[in-house]
């Protein structure tokens, strides 16, 4: 990550609303819509009380991304989805009476006169199906049913306006539209796209897909907001016709709108599904032997050929998908709730955030096939930073990995392998990331990458054998043997004392003899004694097994206060202390090499210096991470700790000072947000399910 961060976070300076709805599990910060790829990352700002139809959805980064819904009942309309305003008609607020979110889903239940309407918004976590995952879309779904018994009619209306495709709503866009096959489908894109580049974090070229399917009744419109919202609350369906104006995205905002006519409802009906989507390709850029750059694609290409076809195969799959949807919802909410309720749901919210940082890609042989033997998975770390695969980004959301399908893992360390393989990295340590700008993983051929050296070593051999352990696939632990010997080498020397560096918390400042990086060094060899073991080598694995061992004694009379039952935050420093959250590794590989006292202690002192939202960082600062919080309540001894850490994560992330995608970085005594957001390393609240 980088070392700054936001000069001041968004603070709602507004009056909010009191909450007028059932909020299950909690209304948090902000609720996931359509969060599915960096790109594809929609929004509900909820803050302390907006309901649906009370804010537009947005980009993660806070900028709008026009998505708006209308129901018409019984002739009468009513807005349900964003904030539009049409001039010359009249519609009312549908009334939210409940939302709900799950890991996949956030479902909300609004009543618009007398009929209920869900509307549910679906992103896909498909961890084991690599094509399914892969694909770039989310559903939106809307059913209604009257709540008194009687017949009415039901038109719904949903559009997306063209800001899902850049960060510049003065640039030209050009749109088109497919109307006559069995999936009606809006496409809009860049008039000038410009390949692997972002603006404002939004991509800058590939086509954002809004579609649904061409039932009887389905109509359609390309226009600019106000008259295609204007057709439909005025006639409840669209003119069937198309703007071909082609303009910047504000110029008159061409929107992009889909109606079904639902007929003569009474009990709940079947419901109307929409895709949203955003596709793009080649999708990375990455850097090879010799300095050669790749063109990688989504892995969903090698099996769909054009952008109907996968949009067709993604709506016909919606029962399936939701199925599928609940099983994975329920197994979460049943290993997540054997912790605690605020523990089940900080994972639920936590899962569709940490998975649209990631997209699988593959390559194509020299043919131009698809060669899906080639999987490199891609992380962008969001927010604090646009890197490509930061190792101490990819290192704390590690869990979820392991959780839902370790296989993820491999491929995403296989890039960072196989980069540091061709011998282009200079430096002796282990990358910091694979590109400062995503999609471009040019690597850093000139070692000037922002410098972690104790830090990535040891989260790139524990993340290696965790991996190893979990499946039993070595493959990769024999071709790239000697990558993780060097690391060794240099843990060997610089992990005991380690030099004046910084660790991931680089906002924290840089500090020599750091305690917490001294652990994560010395399991790093204790991680490779393990390897070396599982590949025959028993010699080298009782050396570094005895290193790591001799290390671990001298390191607890360094690393123990002198003035109180506590580690400190760096040796000799005997008031300060810190979250030693990097002996979890220690547990989850279950090397033991650090003994219980240690966690004890530890345990009692956290528990007599909590402030209202948890336990600080350390004694340089009142914040804290949130994913640091969960790792260590995944390893303290009692749980009545254990609770007390993930209950001040859960406080801040539903304690309304913010409405920006689940933050990490809050303060302990405020509550208040300071900075980060949308960060895949939430990832890490799945600590307590992967050990
Ligand atoms: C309408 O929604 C409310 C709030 O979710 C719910 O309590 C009620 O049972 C619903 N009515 C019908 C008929 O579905
Ligand atoms: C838009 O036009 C392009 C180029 O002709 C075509 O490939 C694409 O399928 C069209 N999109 C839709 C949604 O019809
Ligand atoms: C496909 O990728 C794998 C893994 O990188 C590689 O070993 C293999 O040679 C590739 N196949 C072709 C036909 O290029
Ligand atoms: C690190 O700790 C060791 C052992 O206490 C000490 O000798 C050394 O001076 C420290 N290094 C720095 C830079 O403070
Ligand atoms: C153990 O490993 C260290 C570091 O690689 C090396 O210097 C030392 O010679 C090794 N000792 C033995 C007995 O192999």
């Amino acid at each position: 990550m980088r070392s700054w961060i936001y000069a001041s976070s968004l603070v709602l300076a507004t009056v909010v609303q009191a909450i007028t709805w059932t909020a299950t599990p909690f209304n948090p910060a902000s609720i996931p819509l359509a969060v599915r790829t960096p790109y594809l990352s929609a929004w509900l700002p909820q803050g302390t009380g907006a309901a649906l139809n009370q804010a537009w959805p947005t980009f993660w980064t806070g900028s709008t991304l026009g998505w708006a819904g209308f129901v018409k009942v019984d002739g009468t309309n009513y807005a349900f989805l964003g904030i539009p305003a049409v001039s010359g008609t009249t519609f009312s607020q549908a009334v939210q009476r409940s939302s709900v979110f799950t890991s996949t889903q956030s479902i909300f239940v609004l009543s618009a006169g007398p009929v209920n309407i869900t509307v549910t918004f679906l992103s896909p976590v498909e961890p084991t199906d690599l094509v399914k995952q892969s694909i770039p879309f989310s559903y939106l779904s809307v059913s209604a049913a009257a709540t008194d018994g009687k017949s009415h009619t039901v038109q719904v209306y949903s559009d997306i306006s063209a800001e899902w495709v850049s960060g510049d709503n003065s640039l030209t866009v050009n749109w088109n539209s497919t109307t006559s096959e069995s999936v009606l489908t809006h496409q809009v894109q860049l008039s000038s796209p410009s390949v692997f580049t972002e603006n404002s974090d939004h991509t800058q070229y590939g086509s954002a897909f809004y579609s649904t399917t061409n039932t009887v009744g389905a109509t359609y419109q390309t226009g600019s907001d106000v008259s295609v919202r204007a057709q439909f609350l005025n006639n409840g369906k669209l003119a069937n016709t198309l703007d071909t104006g082609f303009r910047a995205i504000s110029n008159n905002w061409p929107v992009f709108g889909l109606a079904h006519d639902l007929g003569t409802i009474t009990t709940a009906t079947a419901p109307v599904v929409f895709s949203v989507g955003h596709i793009r390709d080649p999708a990375i850029q990455y850097i090879v032997a010799g300095g050669a750059l790749q063109s990688r694609s989504l892995y969903f290409l090698s099996s769909f050929s054009t952008p109907a076809a996968v949009i067709s195969s993604f709506l016909g799959d919606y029962s399936a998908a939701l199925s599928r949807a609940n099983t994975f919802d329920a197994k979460v909410q049943t290993d997540a709730s054997k912790i605690s309720a605020d523990y089940a749901s900080i994972v639920a919210l936590s899962i569709r955030q940490a998975f649209s940082a990631t997209e699988l890609t593959i390559s194509k042989t020299s043919t131009g096939a698809f060669n899906t033997t080639d999987v490199i998975l891609f992380m962008k770390e969001i927010s604090s930073d646009g890197n490509v695969n930061t190792v101490d980004v990819i290192f704390p959301a590690w869990p979820i990995f392991l959780y839902t399908n370790p296989a993820l893992g491999k491929y995403l360390l296989e890039g960072l392998f196989r980069y540091q393989a061709s011998g282009q990295y200079p430096n002796k340590w282990s990358v910091h990331d694979l590109g400062s700008s995503y999609p471009k993983a040019l690597g850093h051929n000139d070692g000037l990458d922002e410098k972690m050296p104790v830090e990535e070593s040891g989260n790139m051999i524990i993340m290696a054998l965790s991996y190893a352990q979990k499946t039993g696939d070595l493959a990769h632990l024999q071709r790239y043997t000697a990558l993780l010997d060097q690391w060794t080498q240099f843990l060997i020397e610089d992990s005991l004392l380690p030099g004046d560096q910084i660790s991931t918390d680089d906002f924290a400042g840089s500090l020599a003899n750091q305690t917490n990086l001294a652990i994560k060094g010395i399991v790093g060899i204790g991680a490779m004694a393990q390897i070396e073991s599982l590949l025959g080598n028993t010699a080298k694995s009782t050396n570094y097994s005895s290193i790591a061992t001799s290390y671990v004694t001298q390191w607890q009379k360094f690393a123990t206060s002198t003035t109180g039952a506590h580690l400190t935050l760096s040796y000799g420093s005997a008031a300060s202390w810190g979250l030693s959250y990097n002996l979890y590794a220690d547990k989850l590989l279950k090397l033991n090499l650090f003994p219980a006292a240690v966690y004890s202690e530890q345990t009692a002192w956290y528990a007599s210096h909590a402030n209202a939202f948890g336990v600080p960082l350390d004694t340089r600062h009142t914040y804290t991470k949130s994913d640091w919080q969960v790792w260590t309540a995944a390893i303290v001894s009692t749980t009545a700790v254990r609770d007390l850490l993930i209950g001040g994560v859960k406080k801040f992330v539903s304690d309304g000072q913010t409405n920006v995608p689940f933050s990490d970085l809050y303060d302990t005594i405020s509550g208040a947000d300071v900075g980060f957001r949308a960060r895949p390393v939430v990832g890490g609240h799945l600590a307590l399910l992967a050990l």
